[in-house]
Parts: C-alpha cells; sequence; structure tokens
C-alpha cells in the first residue's frame, strides 16, 4: 500500500475536457489523483502530462459502462491506498445527435446509451467504492451534473433552458440530481457529503466546444464541492448559474 497519508481522489473520464482540469486542480492542491480514463493510452498520457507538472497523478483504467473494469479499478485503489477520499464522478455522454432529439422523437437506443453511463454508470461507480469512501476520514462524493437536468430552470419560460426540448441528455442529469440527493439522505448521519456540480456551458469536445466558459473554469464548481469544509452542504446542486435574475453567476441552483 502507498500514499496512505495523503488525500486521494477519483475522477471518471478524466483524460480530457472539464475531468482533466478537475484532476489538475486538484493535484495542483497536493492530493494525489487517479485518472480515470476508458481508454487506457489516453488515461496515461493524461496522467503524464499531470506528473510533468508536478501532480501525483496515476492513470486508472475506468469504464463506468463495464462492470468488469469498474470493479478493477475498486480492487486496485482498494490495493493501493486502502480507501477513497474524494470521488467525482465526472464521465458523460449526450448520445451524440441528442441535440435534435424531443419527448416525441427521441431514439430508446440514444436514451438507453446516456442512461447507461451518465446514470447507471455513476451509480455503480459509487456503489463499487462506497466501502473505500467510507474509510476516508470525511469522504466527498462529486456528482458532475448540469443545470439542464433541472427541473425548476427547465419550465422556466424567461429561462434559457424554456427553449431546450431534447430529453436524453438532460433527463439524464435530472435524475443525477435525484440520485444526488438519494445518496446524500442515506449518508447524512455519516461525514461524507454528496452534492451536484453544475460547470456551465464549457467549450469541450461534448459540445463541439461551443461552451462560452473555459474547462478549467467548468472544474471551479466540482473542485470546490470536492474539498468542502465539515460544515459544508451536502445534498445541494452548485455551480455556474446561467441566465440568474439575481445577477448571482456562481452559487446554490434551484433542483
Ligand atoms: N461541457 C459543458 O458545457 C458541460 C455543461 C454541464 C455539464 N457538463 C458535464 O461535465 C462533465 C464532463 O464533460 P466535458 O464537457 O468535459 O465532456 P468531454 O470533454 O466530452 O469529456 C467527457 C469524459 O467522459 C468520458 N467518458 C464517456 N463515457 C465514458 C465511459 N463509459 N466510461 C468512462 N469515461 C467515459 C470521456 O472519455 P473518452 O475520451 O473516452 O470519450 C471523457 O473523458 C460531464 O458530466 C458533462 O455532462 C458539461
Amino acid at each position: 500500500m502507498t500514499n496512505t497519508n495523503h488525500t486521494v481522489a477519483l475522477i471518471t473520464g478524466a483524460n480530457k475536457g472539464i475531468g482533466y482540469e478537475t484532476a489538475r486542480a486538484l493535484g495542483a492542491r497536493g492530493i494525489t489523483v487517479l485518472v480515470g480514463a476508458r481508454d487506457p493510452e489516453a488515461g496515461q498520457r493524461a496522467a503524464e502530462e499531470l506528473k510533468h507538472d508536478g501532480i501525483d497523478a496515476r492513470a486508472v483504467q475506468l469504464d463506468v459502462t463495464d462492470a468488469d473494469s469498474v470493479a478493477r479499478a475498486a480492487d486496485w485503489i482498494g490495493t493501493e491506498f486502502g480507501r477513497l477520499d474524494i470521488l467525482v464522478n465526472n464521465a458523460a455522454v449526450t448520445g451524440g445527435a441528442a441535440g435534435g432529439m424531443t419527448a416525441a422523437t427521441a431514439s430508446l437506443d440514444v436514451l438507453r446509451e446516456v442512461f447507461e453511463t451518465n446514470v447507471f454508470g455513476l451509480v455503480a461507480v459509487t456503489n463499487a467504492l462506497l466501502p473505500l469512501l467510507r474509510e476516508a476520514p470525511a469522504a466527498r462524493i462529486v456528482n458532475v451534473s448540469s443545470e439542464v437536468g433541472s427541473l425548476a430552470l427547465t419550465t422556466d419560460p424567461a429561462g434559457p433552458m424554456w427553449g431546450m426540448t431534447s430529453i436524453p441528455y438532460g433527463t439524464s442529469k435530472t435524475a443525477v440530481n435525484m440520485i444526488t440527493t438519494k445518496y446524500a439522505k442515506e449518508l447524512h448521519d455519516t461525514a461524507i457529503k454528496v452534492n451536484a456540480a453544475n460547470p456551465g456551458y464549457t467549450a469541450t469536445d461534448l459540445n463541439g466546444r461551443t461552451g462560452f466558459r473555459t474547462p478549467v473554469q467548468g472544474a471551479e464548481p466540482s473542485v470546490y464541492l470536492a474539498t468542502l469544509p465539515a460544515d459544508g452542504p451536502t445534498g445541494i446542486l452548485w455551480g455556474y448559474r446561467w441566465g440568474a435574475t439575481d445577477g448571482v453567476e456562481y452559487g446554490q441552483l434551484p433542483w
């Protein structure tokens, strides 16, 4: 077993985008970062880049939709560190042409594909790692969600989500939000905090780099929630607030 005195964080889908910058920002705080990636070579490349910049980074092969991969990653973390302090469930997909899939036109295959990664994968990874999170003194779980999953925001006719009628991605994030509240309630009498992060519209491969925030900015909410103090919140959605009418552009969002 190595590095038992260091805080250890696993970030899924950390080979690029917001996950990679989350790993970088946590690593810059002296945290050992485990770079989860479904493609081992991409994970290795990302970990090497981070190590080159002085960060204690290790690649771990992790496809959140593959039960064997999830179990292997959990076994390895258990053997290597004996606990996990921070889990950032960051990996997600949109389902490709999901932008055009309204409730009336959505393909069930795409819905299943998106939920497999964004929802079922998140639960599979969390439950595989929960025994190791319970071994940490005060673990933090961050589920990377989105404001497009907020029922309150999507039903506001004056808000920017009103025109979004595509269902696969948004509904998967609504499920992530609800699942976050369920874990938070189940774990409320422990030191583990479970929250959902909204990176805001960020320029990554997820959206053809059309977002208006940088991946460094998009990682901020995840980093904040991953490093909450003991008196920090649990069971909230936190991050950038697109179209906030009260002038507050960063903070707690409605579910
Ligand atoms: N970008 C935005 O505007 C925005 C806004 C709100 C929320 N978010 C959320 O932020 C998170 C990060 O997204 P991003 O914008 O950084 O997108 P991204 O650049 O496309 O990164 C997504 C990451 O997830 C990984 N991934 C996909 N399926 C996986 C699987 N089955 N197992 C393991 N990893 C898998 C990808 O791996 P590969 O490289 O192998 O594909 C990649 O590393 C997501 O949860 C997303 O929903 C993004």
